[in-house]
């Protein structure tokens, strides 16, 4: 318990006098989709928040507003706002009344998000906020998340927020919380970076960000003059379904009474007099002035009778409250790196479910992230070689932008979590591909368009049929060497760089399709370099051509006979061995270490119940297995496609039923085989095959293993950083309760081995048994819960699914060096790009880029031309360049490693930003940023006073798990 220092227990005692001091904070929580499109909300509410708003506070000055999601307001900014409406709403930003509240996009998901793309969506709107405004938010409002993560007040202390705040965690601990008055702590996110990111957080009570509903004087809403948002067009004459009782001379004192009472209820719960007293929900103040004029009678009539009362209220914006605790000057628990995941409202309530909700939204929302920074990397290394190249700038940038705005949407925590209706899926998934589409032909032209107008290259004839050309792109900031595959329609082909010597290939009939053939080509390629291979197509090529070699069906019933007749598949690293009378997997061995794990994978089926009379029910949020897993099929196929040249792939098909024409369930595995080269052989890599599934499913692969790990799994909270996942056992529903998210990475480990899965996209992933890691990967259900009808939220997800996850087995030790950067290489695989018309556009010979490499424990994070148009000064930044800065260059680089995790890679690494980048040009200039790129790092003082020492101009020391931030500038090269 915090010790209270003297000023802060004199302070105490004169509190215990003085009325409680509540903080109204009006808001509204405006969901970036859910149930309803963007334009949708646009059009009923959102839009009439922000016009009606504005003149709300206009009129009175006491008046506050908190704006939280960015994206309705820049669609309110740039699509409705007036002239007179810009300029009131510059002065309530001034007056500091309207105030901007974490600032991104969206609110984002804390569970199943990326950190890149977090950052992303708050540098998004925070680059917006501060070339519009010149304000940066300091606060953030999580209310909504379903659970809190340990990365995220990480990304805020980097931000520069002073304070974080949170609402949704485990039922039972809020209790006790509450009672005990812990609801408020120092939270060190990061076991790492400890104190040096350590933020204060506040923990919203039971009644969380919404105002009480009840009042018992009347039927109505509660605190909602304005009534329920109506949809799809709000009503002509402005009357709206339930608006409360007005507040008049009869029903004033009614109100008072109510209000009062809920204060002194949550004034308990605090150690300060403080109480912040968020008035607004869902979708609310899009007719203001109603509120307004309730509101500001019934808290003049409180303030009136306060000492009889024993509460004061005044309108606050969140900084206010925060402000006020700050000054308390007492002194808070610290909180560790733990998080508050999973989550669960009620005993059968669960939010585990949406971690594998909606796989396929999950993965195109990470497949854009990738395909943007690939983007994002390609077109800062061109503006820095070509300025006055042909790819037009603005061209360039709006492709950029139209994609970091569908990737920021997406994280909102109803979108990438698939907690939202159908319509609202498709919204974002026609988004996100649009904009992909729209990078990939900026990647298309900065790959294809000649670099500089001199210099033409001049090409042969050739026969379209008999070649074609590929370009691969690494757009990672280390050398890789990788296995890549390209779809082709002929049999047997040869590889060549684009220095005319051959490289090793192997190619093979495709699961997919009797028409194509899979081209696997063994790819060096220097840090963000990207070359040219040329496939010819002939009869005697020299890529080899594997064959395929079937297994007979075997049941699922036979496994008695297990362990008999075992099939060896050899690498550099494992020896896999597969059973031929089951077709399962049987054994790995790590061959560094000669050491035999025992694993099967196979699929396992929840079987969900739909109906609420019977029970708890499962749907897009809320996992509640209806008793245990059952084997999800009857018989195994096994096919495998040996070579001993580059990969051998095992396909293993899982019928339902023994006598089914086709299979339910595969999965496809690659096993690097290139002896002798700098090929990783640790890399197991599958993709599996799901659905359509039956109705009321959820399907889990379930890797079985002899690893002793007591149940214990570890998994990643955003993909930055691993928490210890203990097994626990509750009075009721502990099956659900056991389910983690893993965004990048799940492993489990004993003292001798450990196993451990990379994912391209979010999972639940859970340890049931000793040895067991299962991961569900897909989810059909429909239920009868009214509310889920009425919102169509009952998932009825018919999709087939293919996600992949990469294995790796070995020593705790070398596998410590090893996840963190195959997770990064998954989210970043080269970007393969076929060209159609060879003889039309091809780049000169070659690749004209000079590779960027950095040390392996570091991770280029981003690199990107951000075009904000502000100034890096704060004083002089409004002085507004009317274009762009197409010559800033933003520069993030994170280390990958915990403290301690390996006595080499988790050194701090100094490295020379010059040098470092000499690759892409002559660096003039670096400063260093906060981690969105509004603040000069220097004038950056957050409440908690922290030092650090400077760097000269060009060196930076990166430490275990930072995260840094740069604008960069280059000597200007023009051709
Ligand atoms: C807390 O400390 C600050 C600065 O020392 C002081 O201005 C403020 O009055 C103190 N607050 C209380 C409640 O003692
Ligand atoms: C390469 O293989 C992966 C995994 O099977 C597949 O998703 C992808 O589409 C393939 N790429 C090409 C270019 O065929
Ligand atoms: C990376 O590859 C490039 C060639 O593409 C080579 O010049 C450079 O030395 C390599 N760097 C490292 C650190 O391996």
């Amino acid at each position: 318990f915090g010790r209270l220092c003297t000023a802060g227990l004199l302070s105490f005692l004169l509190f215990l006098n003085a009325p409680i001091q509540t903080f109204v904070i009006p808001h509204s929580h405006m969901d970036v989709g859910w149930v309803y499109t963007i334009q949708e909300s646009m059009h009923a509410y959102a839009a009439n928040v922000y016009s009606s708003v504005t003149e709300e506070l206009s009129k009175v000055k006491e008046r506050r507003f908190i704006a939280v999601e960015q994206e309705f307001f820049r669609l309110w900014w740039d699509t409705v706002a007036s002239v007179t409406q810009k300029k009131q709403v510059q002065q309530l930003i001034k007056e500091g009344r309207l105030e901007f509240i974490i600032g991104g996009q969206v609110m984002h998901d804390e569970a199943v998000t990326d950190l890149d793309d977090d950052i992303l969506q708050m540098m998004e709107g925070h680059g917006f906020l501060y070339e519009t405004f010149g304000v940066r938010p300091q606060f953030s409002w999580h209310v909504d998340p379903f659970g809190a993560s340990a990365t995220t007040p990480v990304l805020f202390a980097l931000a520069g927020f002073n304070a974080h705040l949170i609402s949704r965690i485990d039922y039972d601990l809020k209790d006790t919380m509450q009672k005990n008055k812990k609801l408020q702590f120092v939270w060190r996110g990061s076991p790492s970076l400890k104190s040096q990111q350590e933020i204060f957080t506040h923990t919203m009570d039971q009644f969380s960000y919404c105002t009480p509903s009840y009042l018992p004087f009347s039927n109505r809403s509660g605190f909602y003059w304005n009534g329920v948002a109506l949809f799809p067009d709000p009503p002509k004459d402005g009357i709206y379904p339930n608006m409360s009782l007005p507040v008049t001379k009869e029903t004033v004192h009614a109100y008072a009474k109510t209000m009062v009472e809920n204060i002194k209820q949550r004034a308990a719960w605090f150690r300060t007099n403080h109480v912040l007293w968020p008035w607004g929900c869902d979708k609310q103040f899009y007719n203001s002035s109603v509120q307004f004029n309730n509101m500001d009678p019934l808290m003049k009539y409180i303030n009136q009778n306060s000492k009889e009362f024993g509460v004061s209220v005044q309108y606050a914006t969140l900084s206010e409250y925060f402000q006020a605790i700050y000054q308390s000057n007492l002194t808070w628990e610290v909180r560790g790196s733990e998080d508050f995941l999973p989550y669960s409202t009620e005993p059968y309530q669960a939010w585990t479910g949406f971690y594998a909700s909606r796989n396929v939204l999950k993965g195109v929302a990470r497949q854009a992230s990738s395909k943007l920074y690939a983007a994002e990397t390609l077109f800062a290394r061109y503006r820095i070689s070509f300025p006055d190249g042909p790819v037009a700038k603005d061209w360039a940038l709006d492709k950029l932008r139209a994609l970091r705005w569908a990737v920021s949407e997406v994280q909102h925590h109803d979108g990438i979590t698939g907690t939202e209706s159908p319509k609202v899926a498709d919204m974002y998934l026609q988004h996100l591909l649009q904009a992909m589409m729209g990078a990939e032909e900026l990647l298309a032209a900065l790959f294809l368009l000649p670099h500089n107008l001199e210099s033409p290259s001049t090409l042969a004839d050739v026969d379209q049929a008999l070649e074609q050309h590929v370009i691969i792109y690494n757009p990672l900031a280390w050398n890789i060497t990788t296995i890549v595959n390209v779809t082709v329609t002929q049999p047997s082909a040869a590889v060549f760089d684009d220095d005319g010597q051959p490289v090793p290939a192997q190619i093979q009939g495709s699961a997919h399709s009797n028409a194509t053939y899979d081209l696997f080509i063994v790819v060096e390629l220097g840090g963000l370099q990207y070359r040219k291979y040329l496939i010819k197509f002939s009869e005697n090529s020299k890529a080899y051509e594997a064959k395929a070699v079937s297994f007979e069906r075997r049941s699922a019933k036979d496994r008695a006979k297990a362990g008999r007749r075992l099939l060896p598949v050899l690498s550099e690293c494992y020896e896999l061995l597969f059973d031929q009378d089951t077709n399962l997997l049987h054994s790995i061995t790590y061959l560094e270490e000669k050491r035999r794990v025992m694993i099967t994978q196979d699929f396992w089926e929840y079987d969900a119940n739909g109906d609420v009379k019977a029970g708890p029910i499962s749907d897009n949020y809320i996992f509640s297995a209806n008793g245990s897993a059952v084997r999800a099929y009857k018989a195994v196929e096994m096919e495998m496609i040996i070579s001993g040249k580059i990969v051998t792939e095992i396909r293993q098909y899982f019928y339902r039923e023994e006598s089914d024409k086709d299979y339910a369930y595969s999965i496809t595995t690659r096993v690097p085989e290139c002896f002798g080269t700098k090929l990783p052989c640790h890399r197991l890599e599958q993709t599996y095959s799901l659905g359509p599934l039956s109705l009321n499913t959820e399907v889990v692969l379930r890797t079985s293993t002899s690893v002793k790990n007591n149940r214990t799994l570890y998994s990643d909270d955003n993909g930055y950083q691993m928490m210890k996942r203990t097994y626990r056992k509750f009075t009721n529903n502990t099956l659900a309760r056991n389910y983690f998210p893993m965004v990048r990475t799940a492993y489990i480990e004993d003292d001798l081995s450990r196993l451990v899965l990379v994912s391209d996209r979010a999972h639940g992933v859970s340890s049931q048994t000793d040895g067991q890691l299962e991961v569900m990967l897909h989810r059909r259900l429909w239920n009868n819960l009214q509310w889920n009808l009425g919102y169509n939220l009952t998932l009825n997800d018919s999709s087939v699914v293919r996600p992949t996850l990469w294995l790796m087995l070995g020593s705790v030790s070398a596998t410590s060096k090893l996840y963190q950067r195959e997770a990064v290489q998954l989210q970043h695989r080269p970007v393969v790009m076929p060209i159609d018309q060879p003889r039309k556009c091809l780049p000169h010979r070659g690749s004209p880029l000079r590779s960027v490499v950095l040390p392996p424990n570091l991770h280029l994070l981003s690199l990107s031309v951000p075009g904000w148009n502000y100034c890096s000064n704060h004083s002089v930044h409004l002085n507004l360049h009317s274009q762009p800065d197409y010559d800033r260059i933003l520069l993030r680089i994170m280390h990958l490693f915990e403290e301690g995790e390996d006595p080499e890679l988790s050194k701090p690494v100094t490295i020379n930003l010059k040098e470092a980048l000499q690759g892409m040009g002559e660096v003039k200039g670096v400063e260093e940023r906060s981690l969105t790129g509004t603040w000069d790092i220097a004038s950056l003082q957050r409440w908690k006073w922290k030092t650090r020492t400077r760097d000269d101009n060009f060196t930076v020391t990166i430490s275990p798990k930072e995260i840094r931030t740069f604008f960069v500038h280059f000597v200007s090269r023009n051709f």
